[in-house]
């Protein structure tokens, strides 16, 4: 692995009593694109608002350990916040122009950090522009207000605006969920361009573009890091079983089940149960969706049925209690 660029120590973090981050501890390699995948809820978002010290602005929230960015601690009290978020860069999900012209949206970074020679301001922009992928479709109309680009040139346009106070570190919060095809495959090829000079950590629900994008993975479960590696091993051979299940889960979309059994309101091991007699009338090689809404049975049902020596399809969360299992009969 290359040099370390950000490096998490034991990072627990609370909202109130709700424990989002566990434990977490991982080195993020500088100029390398390290993906963040896992299901709705799992910390995703959290770990990244560490990061640049976004955490700071909910309420209620605490934490503990350590993030060292060229190491220095973003949660040291010393830690001037201003620099740290000037050296990671926010791609949000949504594009979030401001309401100016769109030379105005890139240069204001600079103006703010107290640029004022417009050559200077001029040559910046163009620059910033030009990395974003976006310079040669806006060029000719920099002053029409930035609202009148379409959202896929508005998020690049926000990328551009980030890169014009010269981070360090880009990090991209799903962002190209609110994107068409063709912008997303836009904004992919600029991060994949932009890795030459800074470091990247992208969330995405999106495994194809995980797999499209990414160096290193992380997935998160429930708040704990389940697996970390390079992207290569973690997709063709995942350690473990909750990632298998992730990756197989999202590549195999919705496939076709043979038979549904809705086991919410029992507990473990009860769904398991329940879901065995299911599977027991089902032919070998016919598939069962399971539906628990205990989250010790998420875990516990794929575990119990791989030991069981049945294929643990997907693991997937519908909504903020339910997940569906979907297992193959083996034998
Ligand atoms: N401001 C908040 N106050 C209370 N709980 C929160 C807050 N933000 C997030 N959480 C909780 O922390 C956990 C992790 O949330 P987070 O937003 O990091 O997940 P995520 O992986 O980014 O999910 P998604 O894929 O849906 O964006 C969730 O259980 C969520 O409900
Ligand atoms: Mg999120």
């Amino acid at each position: 692995m290359s040099e370390t660029h950000i490096s998490i120590q034991d990072l627990n973090v609370y909202y109130s009593a709700n424990q989002a981050l566990k434990n977490i501890s991982v080195e993020i390699p500088k100029k390398q694109i390290t993906a963040i995948i896992g299901p709705s809820g799992c910390g995703k978002s959290t770990m990244l608002k560490c990061m640049n010290r976004l955490i700071d602005m909910t309420d209620g929230v605490t934490w503990s350990g350590k993030i060292l960015i060229d190491n220095e601690d973003v949660f040291d009290k010393k830690t001037d916040i201003i620099n740290i978020r000037k050296k990671l860069g926010l791609l949000a999900q949504r594009p979030t122009p401001l309401p100016m012209s769109i030379y105005e949206n890139v240069a204001f970074g600079p103006r703010i950090h107290g640029v004022k020679k417009k050559s200077i301001l001029d040559e910046k922009v163009k620059k910033c522009l030009i990395t974003a992928g976006l310079w040669d479709e806006v060029k000719d109309r920099l002053n029409s207000p930035a609202s009148q680009l379409s959202i896929g040139q508005q998020q690049r346009l926000c990328l551009a605006r980030g890169l014009a106070v010269e981070p360090e570190i880009i990090l991209c919060d799903e962002p190209t969920s609110a994107l068409d095809p063709v912008s997303s495959q836009h904004i992919e090829q600029q991060l994949l361009k932009l890795k030459n000079d800074y470091t990247i950590v992208i969330v995405t629900h999106n495994i194809h573009q995980a797999i499209r994008l990414a160096d290193y993975v992380i997935h998160l479960y429930l708040g704990e890091m389940v697996e970390h590696g390079p992207a290569n091993e973690v997709f063709e051979n995942p350690k473990d079983e909750r990632t298998r299940a992730y990756i197989n889960g999202t590549l195999l979309a919705d496939a076709k089940t043979d038979n549904v059994i809705d086991t919410k309101g029992n507990r473990c091991p009860y769904n398991f149960v329940y879901a065995k007699q299911a599977l027991h009338a089902l032919k070998k090689g016919e598939t069962l969706k399971i539906i628990v809404d205990d989250p010790t049975a998420v875990t516990e049902v794929p575990r119990g049925m791989e030991a069981d020596g049945h294929e643990v399809l997907s693991v997937k969360q519908k909504n903020n209690t339910d997940w569906e299992i979907v297992i193959r009969k083996q034998s």
